[in-house]
């Protein structure tokens, strides 16, 4: 199928390979999406240098969206500044005329800590990624969408944190929580111009994120290696496995698809029935 032929899809945080953003892309490109594949780009003192997109790393999941055929534009956006987004969203529509579909994306998992143990900075540094860059992100995308006049999808990539508490996680289980509420109140205020807004809740995915999650995991429940940890994941999980990048693509591309036109204001869970609330 090739539902997106002519539409432009951002996908915020997706510069990173083997990440939920390139996987995302590389399913609307297959569907014949213009696909803009923004990151940070450059070091931020919220993140280790390993574990932010730069601008090879960008550069790398551009290239490879272009070998399947898609038309890539390569935007970097700090989803922390509210000009960034904007930036964003006009980058796209210099690229390819129209912008369709927006997913917010852009999240950091890395802070695992007891909560007596985290800092105001930490949980300000969470917050700020995860929740606040959906919000501007989200602005910035329907005010393009309803400048445009033709309706528009925004996604917003939320988490099985978004629906339980998880330890040592206070502030993204929170920002998690924040980005449902987010969800459900700009899909009432949106719908009117024929935008939908709805989450995803994915449940583990073996990410750059999500192995680290796996490594402090581990180690806190008292597994032996990140392997009896996973193994342990799979047996609970009702579908046998953890979660996969593709998974939370094919979600994205139903939402974003005139199948979903009537769904809005939802946090669909992807997550082999781990998660059913
Ligand atoms: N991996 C999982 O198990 C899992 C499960 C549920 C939800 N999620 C969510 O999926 C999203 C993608 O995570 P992932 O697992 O692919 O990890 P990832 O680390 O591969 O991707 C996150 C991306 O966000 C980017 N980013 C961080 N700060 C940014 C900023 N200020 N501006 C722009 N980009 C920024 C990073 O550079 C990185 O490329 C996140 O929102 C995460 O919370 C992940």
């Amino acid at each position: 199928m090739r539902r997106f032929e002519g539409k432009t899809i951002v996908v915020t945080g997706s510069g990173r390979e083997k990440g939920l953003g390139q996987a995302i892309l590389q399913r609307f490109a297959d569907e014949g999406a213009n696909c803009v594949v923004s990151d940070l780009g450059r070091p931020a003192e919220h993140m280790g240098a390993g574990d932010i997109g730069t601008t090879d790393e960008m550069e790398a999941v551009a290239a490879e969206l272009r070998a399947r055929g898609a038309q890539v534009a390569v935007i970097p956006c700090d989803v922390r500044s509210e000009e960034s987004c904007e930036a964003l969203a006009a980058g796209a529509i210099q690229a390819f005329g129209s912008l369709d579909i927006w997913v917010n994306n852009a999240g950091i998992g890395y802070i695992m800590k007891p909560l007596l143990d985290t800092s105001a900075s930490e949980w300000e540094a969470v917050i700020g990624v995860n929740l606040t860059g959906a919000f501007y992100g989200t602005k910035a995308a329907a005010r393009a969408m309803i400048a445009a006049g033709k309706g528009g999808r925004v996604i917003n990539i939320a988490s099985q944190a978004a629906k339980s508490g998880f330890p040592h996680m206070a502030p993204y289980t929170a920002s998690k929580h924040g980005m449902v509420g987010l969800t459900r109140s700009n899909a009432i205020e949106l719908g009117q111009h024929g935008i939908t807004v709805n989450a995803v809740c994915p449940n583990h995915v073996t990410t750059g994120l999500g192995a680290r999650q796996n490594e402090y995991f581990s180690k806190l429940l008292g597994f032996d290696t990140v392997a009896a940890y996973l193994e342990n994941m799979k047996r609970k999980n009702p579908m046998g496995r953890p979660g996969l990048g593709s998974d939370t693509a094919a979600a994205c591309a139903w939402l974003a698809s005139d199948d979903a036109i009537y769904v809005t204001g939802e946090a669909l869970n992807v997550s082999g029935g781990e998660e059913m609330h």
